[in-house]
């Protein structure tokens, strides 16, 4: 179907996109273009600096999502294993990262939304080295390295000795970070994460902070404390262990902790916040997270069941493999199942999976309100995981499966979801509907009665503008209690 005049066509960025089904394809892909050729993973950072006009240079995404066994959490002597397609919800997910690393499962949950953490991976985090980034200072605070390969080499890197400045990295052109290495917390060893946004979800780092201490017998052995969004890179506080080993972690201890975090963070002024107001935030975190481990409360704040928008079927892992490697240029088709029928449409490359459901299958329940991952409007089912649909590229979607507002419908019959937006009047505009939809129908799917937090919490991705969120509310919970059916 071609619902658009070339005109209309949003400009093709990347005109070639190739997803390998091994690694050493990607690895031979990449040394076969160096700098021209970009590895993808989640794509919520990547697909945001190519709309605003980034990477000019490069010509053909690599995207390592078909490809078998990187999107592993594993335990072994060595410590905890993640895979370059582990994503934060994943992190979230599991319960060796919350056992044996809750600082990174505590910032995995503070990125973006549930839709955004199903595809955004923590190797892309650590990649686009933001000091803003959260699982960098979790991972810094937890002593992590990770291990970078090219085609034929592996090496090993100190994530401290990885990232190199301001969103910069030793990571070549040839070379893909193929896996994190996070040492477990020893039994005497605790460990938090704090972050502060302008708002509660979807919101960068004012500031924030990841601290682990270790007590044996009543004094400190060990301590970290690593500080994000106060200088160009995430910067872990100098002398720290040295200052409070020996020492109950006292009020006098926690003082000279804030001390050190006060003297280490050189925070700017941005459109977020003064610099003042970070460093009085740096010495007020500092505190509230050292007294939160004095009383080994730092797993207080940790929701029972965080809602992850993950169908009944969905583990959090993507489908891989041979039958789903794809090589496609701008005029390529690719064949999808949409809503339960078999679709292919051309047009793939250089454009997102929302402007292709919309422009090339004409489905335009899908709404593009901001087209960069903060809406929610956006939202689809794809293999069974809610994603903002503006953050894919369109061609991911081949050999997928995918379901949009359009196909929630039973034959006459609406979703129940559908069933109590109109009865509850949750709908004033609609614009943000689909998206809310969407999302709400993923969450009763995953948790059949959530409560009021697990609601507020799986719709903290999607806004919506005139009809404020009671309504809505009201409508899952008529879903939850059967009312109104
Ligand atoms: C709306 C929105 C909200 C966000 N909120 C937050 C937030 O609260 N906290 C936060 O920290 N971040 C946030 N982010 C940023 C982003 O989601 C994260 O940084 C995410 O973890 C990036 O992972 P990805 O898999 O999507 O990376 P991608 O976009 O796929 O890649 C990011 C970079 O890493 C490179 N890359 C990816 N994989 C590899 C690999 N294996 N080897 C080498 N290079 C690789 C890519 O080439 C690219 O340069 C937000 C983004 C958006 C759009
Ligand atoms: S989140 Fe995709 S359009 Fe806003
Ligand atoms: S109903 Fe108008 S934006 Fe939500």
């Amino acid at each position: 179907m071609t619902a658009l005049h070339d005109v209309q066509r949003p400009p093709t960025r990347v005109p070639r996109y190739e997803a390998p089904t091994s690694l050493d394809a990607a690895l031979q892909l990449l040394s076969d273009s160096p700098g021209r050729a970009r590895p993808i993973a989640g794509g919520t950072d990547l697909l945001v600096e190519l709309d605003g006009g980034g990477h000019a240079d490069v010509d053909v995404l690599v995207d390592l999502g078909r490809i078998p066994g990187l999107d592993e959490i594993t335990l072994d002597d060595d410590g905890i294993h993640l895979g370059p397609l582990v994503s934060h919800n994943q992190v979230v997910a599991s319960q060796v990262c919350r056992t044996w690393a809750l600082p990174l499962a505590q910032a995995c949950l503070e990125v973006g939304s549930a839709q955004l953490r199903n595809r955004a991976t923590v190797v892309g985090n650590i990649v686009t080295a933001s000091p803003a980034n959260d699982t960098i200072s979790a991972l810094l605070a937890l002593g992590a390295a990770v291990e970078i390969s090219s085609s034929g080499t592996r090496r090993r890197l100190d994530l401290i000795d990885f990232i190199t400045g301001f969103r910069t990295t030793e990571l070549g052109p040839h070379e893909l970070v193929t896996g994190v290495i996070v040492p477990p917390m020893g039994e005497d060893q605790r460990g938090i994460f704090v972050k502060l946004g302008l708002r509660r979800a979807q919101a960068i780092s004012v500031v924030h902070l990841a601290a682990t201490v270790t007590i044996a017998e009543g004094v400190v052995s060990d301590a970290t404390l690593a500080l994000g969004s106060v200088a160009p890179t995430v910067v872990l506080v100098p002398d720290l262990a040295e200052r409070l080993q020996g020492r109950p972690l006292d009020a006098g201890a926690i003082t000279d902790a804030v001390n050190l975090a006060s003297q280490t963070a050189s925070p700017i002024d941005d459109l977020r916040a003064p610099a003042s107001f970070r460093a009085e935030l740096v010495e007020t975190m500092t505190r509230r997270a050292f007294t939160a481990l004095a009383t080994d409360e730092q797993a207080t704040q940790w929701p029972t069941e965080p809602p992850l928008l993950w169908g009944t079927g969905f583990d959090g892992r993507f489908p891989t493999g041979s039958g789903l490697g794809i090589s496609v240029d701008h005029d390529g088709s690719i064949t999808t199942t949409v809503n339960g029928a078999t679709v292919s449409a051309a047009h793939t490359t250089g454009v997102t999976l929302l402007d292709w459901l919309r422009d090339e299958v004409g489905l335009t329940g899908v709404k593009e309100g901001c087209a960069e991952g903060e809406c929610g409007a956006c939202t689809v089912d794809l293999d069974g995981a809610a994603v903002m649909s503006c953050l894919v590229p369109a061609a991911r979607a081949a050999g997928a499966t995918i379901v949009t507002v359009e196909g929630l419908a039973d034959d006459d019959h609406l979703h129940p979801i559908q069933q109590a937006f109109v009865d509850t009047g949750a709908v004033q505009c609609g614009f943000c509907t689909p998206g809310l939809i969407m999302a709400c129908a993923k969450l009763v799917e995953e948790i059949p009665d959530p409560d009021q937090d697990q609601v507020v919490h799986a719709l903290a991705g999607n806004l919506c503008r005139c009809t404020g969120y009671r309504a809505i509310e009201a409508a899952v919970a008529q879903v939850v209690t059967g009312a109104g059916r």
